[in-house]
Parts: structure tokens; C-alpha cells; sequence
């Protein structure tokens, strides 16, 4: 038996903001952001939208995706920095609003890399037996914390979530291999401060990203057994074109083997890594026993990254 992805879906706010508008509002231009970032525009949601809306939208397209139902749902992993309350969480609000009354709920998170850590721990209920079928989200409305006259972060960031359904699949498709980590003395370059913004270093987060994304898609794919040559598609965290294809051409693979949707959602944090899955998969770019590899890094400081067979 293997742990692997059932159905995923994904869901962003109506609401389009182009580099054109926040030219608008603090000093910068459409070139830079385009040229340093690869991001053209953002979704941002409306005041009555938060995290929990989102995540619930993008849930309902999982699990129909899956063909599961939300009583069949054990657990509700839900990654995200912006919960709409510290409590209930997210995953209670969506528990709710599913009718997923016989599953166990919580949030987690890890930035940016939150959804990887989920992924991770609802592997681990599968794999022992104690649980059949985990729903795992990511979800944030950044625009909560985004001070909108820095110029240095509100150009880079959006609204959205993703989200898989976890269950058994056959011998030799599912995880093959993760690895999870975390420096807590790099908490000091990405974090909410106390006016509750979101305050980057981007010079040292960059720093860190452009090494850490290449080095643990990598390590996951030797812990699986695998060479470069083997991995057919990568799931990078959309948080930078030139951090994204630093992993990118780390493991030799062409351009058109990457999610890439920076250009059209920015860095969605915990929701990126799983909408460029999703949107992947329905554009069918990834096929049955596809070797896959999704990596980020995020805030933290934390990253993690997994080698999947595609497939059920
Ligand atoms: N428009 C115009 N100029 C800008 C802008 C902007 N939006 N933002 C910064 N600049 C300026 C800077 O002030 C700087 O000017 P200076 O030289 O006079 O000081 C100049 O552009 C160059 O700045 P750099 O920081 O060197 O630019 P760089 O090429 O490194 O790009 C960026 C900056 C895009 C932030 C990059 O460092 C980056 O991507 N860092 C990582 C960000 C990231 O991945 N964050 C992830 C997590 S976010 C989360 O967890 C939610």
C-alpha cells in the first residue's frame, strides 16, 4: 500500500490586482516586478471573504475530484498563517461547513511551506492505519497582513487555496520520500510584526531559498531511490521565478516540466504550492506514474519538499 493524492482543487478570489494598479499606490513599476519576480498580477479578496471561504471552496472541489465523500473524511489538515480566528481554526470552520462531521480537525503552520508539513503528518495517520481519508488545504489571504505601503513585499504576495484529498493507493505510487525542516534563527528575516504586517528580508530570504529549494528536491529524490533523469514534473513554491528555476535547473528539467502560475496568483503562501498542483493537473500536464517533486520554503524559517508517484 502507498499514501497519495486522491483528487485536489483549488480556488483564488475573483478580484484581479495587475502590477499596473500597484503602480498606483506605492513606487514601483510593472517591469520591475515582472523582471525580478515573474509575477504580472494577484487576486486579492474582497473584506467578506477570508480564509475559511477559500478553503472551503477549494475543498469542495477536491473531494469532488477525489469522488469522496466529507463523511468519509477523517481528518482536516488545513496549513495557513492567516486563519480568519486564532480559533476555531480554519480546519473546524470548513469541518462545519463540508458536513465532515466524523473527522478530527486542526490547523497547522509552516509558511509557505505548510502544506508540505500537511501533506507529511496526514501521511503518517494513513500509513499507521489510523485514519482512511485526510482532506488537507492550504489556504491564506495574505492581503490581511500585507502593509500596502511597502513596496518591498505588497508587490509579491496574493489570495488563495488548494487542496488534496490523502487516502491509500497502490504499491509503488504515493509519497516515495519528504524531508521536513526548520531553522528557527532565521525567524528573524519573514515574520508578522507587531502591527501585524508581513516584514521580509527578501535579500536574505532569497539567500536561503535559492539553496535550500535546489538542495531538498534533491534529497528527496535519492531518499526515494531515484535519479534526476527520473523526476517528470516539479511543484515549486511560487515565490520567485528566479528561485524557482535555480530548483529548476538543479535537476536539469526543461520549463515545461514546472508549475508555473507566479505570473497570474504571486506568492500565495500556503496555498501556492497547491494550486500550481491542482492547476496543473487539470491542465494534464501530470500523468499516471509521473515522478513528481514539490519543494518550498517559507517564513519560520521552515521548508520541506516530497517525491510522489503520481497515481492511484
Ligand atoms: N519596485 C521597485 N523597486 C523595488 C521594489 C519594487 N516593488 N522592491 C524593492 N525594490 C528596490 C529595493 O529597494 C532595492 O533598491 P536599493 O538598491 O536602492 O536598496 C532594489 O529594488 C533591489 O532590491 P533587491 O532586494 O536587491 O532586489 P532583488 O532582486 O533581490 O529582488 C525580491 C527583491 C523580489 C524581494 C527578492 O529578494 C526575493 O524574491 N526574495 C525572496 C522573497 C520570498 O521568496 N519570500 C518568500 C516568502 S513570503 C511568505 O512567506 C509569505
Amino acid at each position: 500500500m502507498g499514501v497519495g493524492i486522491l483528487g485536489t482543487g483549488h480556488y483564488a478570489p475573483d478580484n484581479v490586482v495587475t502590477n499596473k494598479d500597484l503602480e498606483k499606490i506605492v513606487d514601483t513599476t510593472d517591469e520591475w516586478i515582472r523582471t525580478r519576480t515573474g509575477i504580472e498580477e494577484r487576486r486579492i479578496a474582497k473584506d467578506d471573504e477570508d480564509s475559511s471561504d477559500m478553503a472551503y471552496k477549494a475543498a469542495e472541489i477536491a473531494l469532488n475530484a477525489a469522488n469522496v465523500s466529507a463523511e468519509e473524511i477523517d481528518l482536516i489538515l488545513v496549513a495557513t498563517v492567516t486563519p480568519d480566528t486564532p480559533f476555531p481554526s480554519v480546519a473546524c470552520m470548513i469541518q462545519d461547513r463540508l458536513g465532515a462531521k466524523n473527522a478530527a480537525a486542526m490547523d497547522l503552520g509552516a509558511a509557505c511551506a505548510g502544506f508540505m508539513y500537511a501533506m507529511i503528518t496526514g501521511q503518517q495517520y494513513i500509513e499507521t492505519g489510523s485514519y482512511e481519508k485526510i482532506l488537507i488545504v492550504g489556504v491564506d489571504k495574505l492581503s490581511k497582513i500585507i502593509d500596502w505601503t511597502d513596496r518591498n513585499t505588497c508587490v509579491l504576495l496574493g489570495d488563495g487555496a488548494g487542496a488534496a484529498v490523502m487516502g491509500k493507493v497502490s504499491d509503488g505510487k504515493g509519497i516515495l520520500s519528504f524531508e521536513l525542516g526548520a531553522n528557527g534563527a532565521g525567524g528573524k528575516e519573514l515574520y508578522q510584526n507587531e502591527h501585524d504586517h508581513l516584514v521580509m528580508n527578501g535579500r536574505e530570504v532569497f539567500k536561503f531559498a535559492v539553496r535550500q529549494m535546489p538542495q531538498s528536491s534533491v534529497n528527496v529524490i535519492e531518499k526515494a531511490g531515484l535519479t534526476k533523469e527520473d523526476v517528470d514534473y516539479l511543484v515549486p513554491h511560487q515565490a520567485n521565478i528566479r528561485i524557482m528555476d535555480a530548483a529548476r535547473e538543479r535537476l536539469g528539467i526543461d520549463e515545461d516540466k514546472m508549475a508555473k502560475v507566479i505570473q497570474k496568483y504571486g506568492n500565495n503562501s500556503s496555498a501556492s504550492i497547491p494550486i500550481a498542483l491542482s492547476e496543473s493537473i487539470d491542465q494534464g500536464k501530470i500523468n499516471d506514474g509521473d515522478n513528481i517533486v514539490l519543494v518550498g520554503f517559507g517564513g519560520g524559517l521552515t521548508w520541506g519538499a516530497v517525491a510522489l508517484k503520481w497515481g492511484k
